[in-house]
């Protein structure tokens, strides 16, 4: 039979605590051993480098087009001055800026205020909570119920918003298959397809496109079609994230590949298939 003194366990890892609050732990202080900063850091990186991108690309008011080829940055084209790329001449010729800012709010709006995108950037940029069971640096916060983040709240009108320019996104996507010498596929039309399609699947995956579908009834099942929708804009919903995380690179992704194209650093590969 072992005797002596009964094993102790280990002691509980302290947090120093705050010079400002004796209550409140140290900032960002952690019992956590593991490389915790990679997450908020890389997407910080990645939501950052993509932003840059964005911004360079839309104030450039060049090479934003080629054939019938639009860059979705560009898309719709609602300023006169985009010519023959012109969706809907919706701001007359005295828009002296470029194309581009003149429709960026919506879809700029849309993932600004998205529950997706405010948890990255919450965590990533405002460090609000910078990851599991790690102290965030700020002494006071303020919540989604007070301002200015209270404005989150816009989120559905950005959404319907956004659903308009998909709806004009699609359109251009249907002149991508138009070619000098009739209708065609190329591999531009291919990257605009793609992009046009996961921006659909994030818009529908939304959570207020869910609540549209699916709310304020007192049974959905006296309403099949609703009933129908909701499922299967909920089996979307589930992956809103993944929508989210694909459809914003595929953005850039087309900017760049349509942008190379117009500058002649590329020449697309087509088939066309006549009139
Ligand atoms: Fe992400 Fe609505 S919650 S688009």
């Amino acid at each position: 039979m072992a005797t002596g003194t009964p094993p102790r366990s280990a002691p509980a890892r302290v947090h120093a605590p705050s010079p400002v609050c004796p209550h409140a732990p140290r900032r960002l202080a952690t019992g956590r051993g593991d490389r915790w900063w990679l997450r908020p850091l890389g997407t910080a990186l990645f939501l950052g480098g993509l932003t840059a991108y964005a911004l360079w690309a839309a104030v450039q008011a060049s090479h934003y087009a080629v054939g019938h080829y639009v860059s979705p940055l560009y898309s719709p084209c609602v300023a006169a001055d985009c010519g023959p790329h012109t969706t809907v001449a919706l701001i007359g010729r005295w828009w002296r800026w470029s194309p581009a800012l003149a429709v960026v709010a919506v879809p700029v709006g849309v993932r600004a205020t998205c529950y997706y995108y405010r948890t990255l950037y919450y965590r990533s940029f405002w460090l609000s909570p910078p990851a599991c069971a790690v102290a965030e640096p700020h002494r006071r916060a303020g919540g989604e119920s007070r301002f200015p983040l209270v404005l989150q709240n816009v989120h559905r009108y950005f959404w319907a918003a956004s659903v308009l320019v998909a709806m004009m996104l699609t359109a251009d996507t249907v002149e991508a298959f138009r070619f000098a010498g009739g209708i065609g596929v190329g591999l531009g039309t291919g990257i605009i397809l793609v992009n046009t399609a996961a921006f659909w699947a994030y818009l529908l995956s939304c959570h207020a496109c869910r609540h549209l579908v699916g709310g304020g009834l007192r049974a959905l099942a006296a309403h099949p079609w609703r009933r129908w929708s909701w499922r299967a804009v909920s089996r979307l919903n589930a992956h809103h994230g993944l929508c989210a995380l694909i459809s914003l690179p595929l953005v850039m992704v087309t900017d760049l590949y349509v942008r190379l194209d117009a500058a002649g650093v590329i020449t697309d590969p087509h088939l066309v298939f006549g009139h």
